[in-house]
């Protein structure tokens, strides 16, 4: 009893000293399994898409205006119609339950106290229901990918559905998935299956293994006889996935559902132009979080076209790379209505459960609300675009 309240007040004090996200990184790192590390930290091929997500936004600068009145902020805005109290929401992440118990609960009840939208994947431990049960009351999306099985999908639409779930999100850049090698160095699989290699990195992360011990993660989705067996995540996208997904099939899927619709995964204009023809109300610029295809553009490069392509006919959700509260001003300003971030939270979440994607969410929070404070903008809808420029070209001003 005495061990576990000194170790709930060091990850306390952890928790406390995490001054970014950054260093929330570095906490999940300590208490993670290097496999399990390294399947939320890691990206497809040479990773170049992953370093750029991040790196791209330095080639953007803000421009403040001075001697404005910014003593009364707000932050509020409005996700797919309803109203949030950030421009900012939690991405869908799959096998949240891996990385902390209940993990998929713990970052939902963080998302609805904060009064932020949470997704949940269609690859969660937990249950659609189990969440939605769980978490009655926040803003809640489900998050779906074609799978082969359309009568297992249309089930899962349905559930999502008689659960409450307002919006769906559906993901269309998964038609396989991409080659992440960390996870096949490090033969990842779900239940992660002991290796030589890895029981001494196991033994050194008791707690991680305490929590995945005392409730065995499934995949809640697919909780049937024959869909038990699943190993490498790749292999369970191999088998359920739908690659032969056109544009034809999402419309259908779109006529479904009677609430907004987000199209997850876009990043050509033409493909944002289609989204919105098939009444998406909202598109989601991403690029998997430079998991799927590498050497693509990072989020914030491809937004200014997105946004041009897209007209005002629906939100743009910019996906990927977001680590301060500057990332989400700049993404603003370039015609974004709002961030998702899903690494960042992910990151909170297996160092300390519900309070770590508080504490993301708050750092993200009080940097956006300071940073906003210094552009001279007190209200989320005077960021515009003369608040950003690109690095290279001469000042605005000139
Ligand atoms: C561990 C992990 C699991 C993910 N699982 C899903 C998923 O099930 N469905 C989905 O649409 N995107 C998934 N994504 C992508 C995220 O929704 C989001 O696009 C990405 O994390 C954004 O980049 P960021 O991590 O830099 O914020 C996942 C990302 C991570 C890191």
């Amino acid at each position: 009893m005495a061990e576990s309240a000194a170790k709930t007040t060091r990850t306390h004090r952890a928790l406390a000293g995490a001054l970014s996200i950054a260093d929330l990184r570095l906490l999940a790192r300590r208490r993670l399994p290097r496999a399990v590390f390294d399947f939320i930290d890691g990206g497809a091929g040479d990773e170049v898409t992953l370093r750029d997500n991040e790196a791209a936004f330095r080639d953007w600068v803000l421009l403040p205006r001075v001697a404005v009145d910014v003593s009364r902020r707000s932050m509020q805005t409005t996700i797919a119609g309803n109203r949030s109290e950030l421009p900012l929401m939690l991405a869908p992440t799959g096998l949240a339950g891996f990385f902390w118990p209940s993990g998929e609960m713990a970052a939902a009840s963080a998302a609805a106290a904060a009064g932020i939208p949470f997704c949940l994947s269609t690859n969660s431990v937990a249950s659609i229901e189990a969440v939605a049960k769980a978490v009655p009351d926040g803003e809640r999306w489900f998050q779906l990918y074609f799978l082969k099985d359309r009568d297992w999908m249309h089930a899962l639409v349905k559930r999502a559905k008689d659960s409450g779930y307002r919006v769906l999100c559906i993901t269309v850049d998964l038609a396989v998935q991409g080659r992440r090698e960390r996870d096949v160095r490090n033969a990842f699989t779900m239940p992660l299956r002991p290796r030589a290699a890895t029981i001494l990195d196991l033994a050194r992360r008791p707690r991680w293994l305490a929590g995945v011990l005392s409730s065995p993660p499934g995949l809640g989705n697919f909780e049937t006889p024959d869909r038990r067996h699943f190993t490498s995540v790749a292999q369970h996208v191999a088998s359920l996935f739908d690659p032969s997904v056109t544009w034809d099939d999402v419309a259908r899927l779109r006529e479904l559902w009677p609430g907004p619709v987000v199209i997850k995964g876009v990043l050509h204009p033409d493909d944002a132009r289609k989204a919105v023809e098939i009444g998406a109300q909202v598109i989601m610029l991403s690029n998997h979080g430079g998991r799927q295809l590498d050497h693509v553009p990072a989020p914030i490069s491809a937004l200014p076209g997105v946004v041009a392509a897209v007209g005002g006919r629906a939100e743009v959700i910019l996906d990927g790379g977001v680590r301060r509260g500057t990332d989400i001003l700049m993404a603003l300003a370039l015609g974004a209505s709002a961030c998702s971030i899903g690494r960042p939270f992910l990151w909170g979440l297996a160092a300390a459960g519900q309070e770590g994607v508080t504490r993301a969410i708050t750092i993200l929070r009080d940097e956006l609300d300071n940073a906003m404070t210094l552009l001279g903008t007190a209200q989320i809808g005077d960021v515009t675009a003369t608040h950003v420029q690109a690095r290279r070209a001469g000042p605005a001003w000139a």
